[in-house]
């Protein structure tokens, strides 16, 4: 065992989270969400996308969110963009990191940007290479590395050969994602293994979709391999669009409770971020997804 003894998460609720949501969320409320988990200690949050408001409406107010951020030094905010039209939207606005977004499934890289894989890398490269002269940072998200909502398993080849594409481009860093949730700990370990032949340990990280339940098993898998990066939503927000029953990210409260309990430090307090969750989730009219949430409040109320 090779267990990091810090971690940095990203909170991805603002957009992974909120992206999927039916109900219109005012855009006031996404502001304060991430001020919220700024305050809460978090250093990382992924804030919106520029993406076709066709296809998520959602994250349409992009801008105006955006230009609603207090932006606290040492603060990272990232955005997702597609193409060079989006990453020229999103120029205006300035993010410290932008996010293409790839999949190891041709099906949901048809189905999530509507190109093919060999497609998207051609797309992604100028966006790259302009985000870079601008002086931002570049992470490349890669979809489905253990399961596909079309094509069922994936193999590790597959994450292998998509990694390798990000990394000719010039993608700094890469998510290594369960979209719809599916993973096992040691399916999820050969993923990493095979990002691992292109990028090095400081540079990959989780990203778990809770569906099956499996993702804190899967976390603890990546950590046992030295990853110190993780993606989570506050409350267990989201969902993806394009994988019909794919529940939202594993909650960041959760991950945060288990690292704590390790000893691992994330920087992050974990009775704010519960409050922030209990925020968002009243705001949606719901109950919290996060099993540690709902048993502090539930302590906390007797
Ligand atoms: P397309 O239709 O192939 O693009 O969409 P196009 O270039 O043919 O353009 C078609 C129309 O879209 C045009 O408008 C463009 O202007 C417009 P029209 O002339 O018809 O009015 N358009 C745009 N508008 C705004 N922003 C843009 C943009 N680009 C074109 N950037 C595109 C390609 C990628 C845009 C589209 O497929 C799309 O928006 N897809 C949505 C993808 C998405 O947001 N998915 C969810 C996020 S990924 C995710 O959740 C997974 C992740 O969490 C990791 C994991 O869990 O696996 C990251
Ligand atoms: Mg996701």
């Amino acid at each position: 065992m090779n267990l990091p003894n810090r971690v940095q998460l990203i909170d991805v609720g603002p957009r992974d989270g909120l992206q999927n949501e039916k109900q219109p969320v005012p855009a006031a409320t996404k502001i304060e969400l991430v001020h919220r988990l700024q305050a809460a200690g978090l250093t990382e949050i992924e804030v919106t996308s520029y993406v076709s408001p066709k296809w998520v409406p959602q994250m349409a107010d992009n801008h105006e969110v955006m230009a609603g951020l207090s932006r606290p030094r040492g603060v990272r905010l990232s955005v997702l963009t597609p193409n060079l039209k989006g990453f020229e939207a999103a120029l205006q606005d300035k993010p410290d990191e932008i996010v293409v977004f790839g999949a190891a499934s041709e099906a949901f890289s048809q189905k999530n940007i509507n190109c093919s894989i060999a497609e998207s890398i051609e797309r992604f490269a100028p966006v790259v290479e302009a985000a870079r002269a601008a002086g931002m940072a570049v992470r490349g998200a890669m979809s489905c590395t253990v399961g596909c909502p079309y094509e069922g398993e994936i193999a590790p080849a597959r994450v292998a050969y998509l990694a390798g594409l990000m990394k000719g481009i010039g993608v700094q860093r890469v998510d290594v994602a369960d979209t719809i949730g599916v993973g096992t700990p040691r399916k999820v370990q050969a993923a990493f293994e095979a990002a691992l032949q292109h990028y090095g340990i400081d540079d990959v990280s989780g990203h778990f979709h809770d569906t099956y339940g499996q993702a804190l098993s899967n976390t603890l898998a990546a950590l046992e391999l030295g990853v110190w990066n993780f993606q989570s939503s506050v409350s267990g927000l989201g969902g993806c669009p394009y994988a019909k029953g794919a529940t939202g990210n594993v909650a960041t409260e959760d991950v945060v409770y288990l690292l704590h309990g390790m000893g691992i430090g994330t920087g992050i307090d974990l009775d704010a971020l519960v409050d922030a969750g209990a925020w968002i989730s009243e705001q949606l009219g719901r109950p919290s997804g996060s099993r540690v949430a709902r048993a502090l409040l539930a302590r906390r109320a007797g």
